[in-house]
Order: C-alpha cells, then structure tokens, then sequence
C-alpha cells in the first residue's frame, strides 16, 4: 500500500505524497481538509499548522507502520476546536463532563482536543475511535498511548512549521532512529520540560501520566523489551 519516500531531513515529509491512497480514503481526505479549511478560515497560522500536523503525522506512519489515512485525517482535525472562544469552550467542556481534578478555567489550551473528540464523531461517524481517541489526548498524553496517539502527539510538537527549541530539535533529530515509543517519550518529556522552564501551570494529572509510563518504560526495560 504505502511506499516511502525520503526527504533531505529525514524528519521531514516529502514534498510529494508518500501514500497511494484507496479512492474512499482519498475522498474524505479532500472533505475533511475542505472542512478544516473552512473551520479554521480566520485564523490562518492554526489553519497551516493543522495542514502542517497532518502531513507530518502520515510522514510519521508510513515510517513506524501506523495507518497513514488515520493518522493524516486525525493531524486534519486534531486542532478543530481552536476557532472555538475560551468561554464557549469550556462550556461546552463542562457539557461533555470533562473533569481534569482542577477548574477548567486553568487548563483551558487543553481542552480544544478533548472536546473537539466528543463533537466531531458526530459530523464524522465513519471515522474510527482510534481517531478521537487520539484527538482527545493530544494535549495532555495518557496512559494509554497507541501507535497512532503517539504518531499525532508528536507530530504536533515537531511538524516544520514550530520553531525549534532544544527539545523540538532533539526529537526531531530521533525520528526514524528511534522506536516510537522513545520517539514519544523524548516529545513528551520536552513538553514538560517546557511548561516547567516557562514558568507554566502544569497539569497535576500529567504527573501521574508521567510516572504510569515512566515505569511501564523501566518494566518493559527489565524484561527486555524494546
Ligand atoms: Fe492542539
Ligand atoms: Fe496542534
């Protein structure tokens, strides 16, 4: 199905496409960008990037063996709710039941994900869990991280158009290296590192997220795997 292309940067996609998609996949990749670009038409540089993740993120597939047509069609919609205001959105939070322990005023530029992955089924209904699954933890990770969670969570944080920093540069420079799992791990303890370096509210539960896969990576080191 998929055949790799390569880029000078290996890190970056290929200025053409690395997939021969099915003409079913092809179709609702063009709606879905169609309605991506309509959604996000007044904000230009969310619109890129979202554009900018997809393409990234299929790159990603197509390297670690994850769907690229899920993963393409996920970086599309990953950042949907961003058009959303603050106010609305975290009302439209609280609607959905989403509890992250703390006031939902505090966590605000996280929320977009979450409730975009309980708005967009929906409009959406033949797209698979695995999608929203990975919409709804792109900001914040889990415990449960799956390949193509994992494929959309750093191609959000590396994809071309993010000015680098030293732990952008650093995962960047991991890609098609290192496993996945490490690959994820090096962008998920960058954000971290981040938050804390600027001075940023962090969020309790990615502490407890932290030590879940922190440990889950010294159990899987100790019996040999990966
Ligand atoms: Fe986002
Ligand atoms: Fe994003």
């Amino acid at each position: 199905m998929a055949h790799r292309t390569r880029s000078k940067d290996s890190w970056m996609p290929a200025k053409n496409e690395p997939v021969d998609y099915e003409p079913w996949q092809r179709l609702t990749l063009t709606r879905v960008e169609a309605d991506t670009r309509s959604q996000l038409a007044s904000k230009p540089r969310r619109l890129a990037h979202s554009i900018s993740v997809a393409r990234m993120a299929e790159h990603l597939a197509v390297l670690y063996g994850v769907d690229p047509y899920l993963a393409r069609v996920s970086g599309l919609l990953h950042d949907w709710d961003k058009a959303v205001p603050s106010d609305e959105l975290i009302e439209r939070a609280r609607y959905f039941g989403i509890d992250l322990g703390v006031p939902l005023e505090s966590v605000e530029p996280l929320l977009h994900g979450m409730v975009a992955a309980r708005e967009l089924p929906q409009r959406y209904p033949h797209l698979p869990r695995e999608v929203w699954h990975a919409i709804d933890c792109h900001t914040s990770a889990a415990e449960d991280m799956g390949p193509l969670d994992m494929v959309l969570f750093v191609a959000d944080g590396i994809e071309p158009l993010r000015r680098a920093s030293e732990g952008i540069t650093q995962t960047r420079s991991l890609v098609g290296k290192a496993s996945l799992e490490d690959l994820f791990w090096c962008a998920f303890v960058g954000g971290i590192v981040y938050v804390l370096e600027g001075g940023r509210y962090l969020l309790p539960r990615t502490i407890d997220i932290y030590n879940t896969l922190a440990q889950s990576r010294a159990h899987k080191r100790e019996l040999g795997i990966n």
